[in-house]
């Protein structure tokens, strides 16, 4: 029996939610991201039947539910920060989606670094999205995550120093970006090519990044929000990379 809307709605509006998902017909989750503006820019394949997918990072779980509906076989969804309620947020908002979707994505509480073959398989593909910048050791958490990659790698993330034409990873003091305590890097776009490579895919393709217009825009508005000089909000971006094995 479907639960009724209003007992459905109420539940929901209990919840601190960061992804807008689709839970029913017409209702959508109060998140404070909307994660369907970023599909496309992903380039996440439109048929994903047989495929095995790993969602690194899923916190709502928005592109863990996104694969099941393209028609993924099996998907698991892991997350450490915000599950384990050290975070900004809980595993409160994956629990109510999967189940007012009748999902069958499979939950693992699990830090990237502890990601191990022996432990939790290898995926055909692999979604790494805006999770690398939290990462003390970014090339560490790139091997670890290519260890449970069988073929593709879809990696999001915040870049820095794309100014700088040699690899480099700009290392942020607490609150330092965004005024958020656990960004930690930024990369350019050699580096992720540089660590990718070291951590055995053979084909890397940046995807998708930044406009010069965006970065822009984004530059004056951090400088008049928050008074930090356009030059150097302006060699930060983001990149959508695909890496292959
Ligand atoms: C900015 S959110 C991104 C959520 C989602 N992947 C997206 O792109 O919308 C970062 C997520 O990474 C998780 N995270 C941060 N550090 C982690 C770690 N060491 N191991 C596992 N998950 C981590 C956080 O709990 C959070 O859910």
């Amino acid at each position: 029996m479907l639960p009724d809307p209003s007992a459905l709605r109420q539940r929901m509006m209990e919840i601190d939610w960061f992804h807008r998902i689709e839970i029913a017909p017409g209702m959508v989750t109060p998140g404070k991201i909307d994660p369907a503006i970023r599909v496309a820019g992903l380039r996440l394949p439109e048929d994903l039947t047989g495929q095995h997918v790993l969602d690194v990072g899923a916190w709502d779980g928005f592109f863990s539910f996104e694969a099941e509906r393209r028609g993924a076989d099996r998907v698991v969804a892991i997350d450490s920060f915000c599950w384990s309620g050290d975070g900004w947020g809980s595993r409160a908002g994956f629990d109510f989606a999967r189940q007012a979707l009748g999902s069958h994505v499979e939950p693992v509480e699990m830090e990237v670094l502890d990601l191990d073959p022996a432990r939790i398989g290898r995926f055909d593909i692999v979604l790494f999205l805006n999770v690398l910048y939290h990462m003390r050791n970014p090339a560490l958490a790139i091997e670890r995550v290519a260890s449970v990659t069988r073929r593709q790698l879809i990696l999001e993330t915040h870049t820095d120093l794309n100014d700088v034409d040699v690899p480099a990873v700009a290392l942020y003091r607490p609150g330092e970006l965004w005024q958020d305590e656990t960004s930690y890097c930024g990369p350019n776009l050699p580096a992720l090519e540089v660590m990718l490579h070291d951590a055995g895919f053979d084909r890397v393709e940046i995807v998708g990044t930044a406009s010069k217009a965006r970065r822009m825009a984004r530059a004056l508005l951090h400088e008049r929000e928050y008074g930090i000089p356009r030059e150097r909000t302006l060699r930060q971006g983001w990149a959508v990379v695909h890496a292959y094995k």
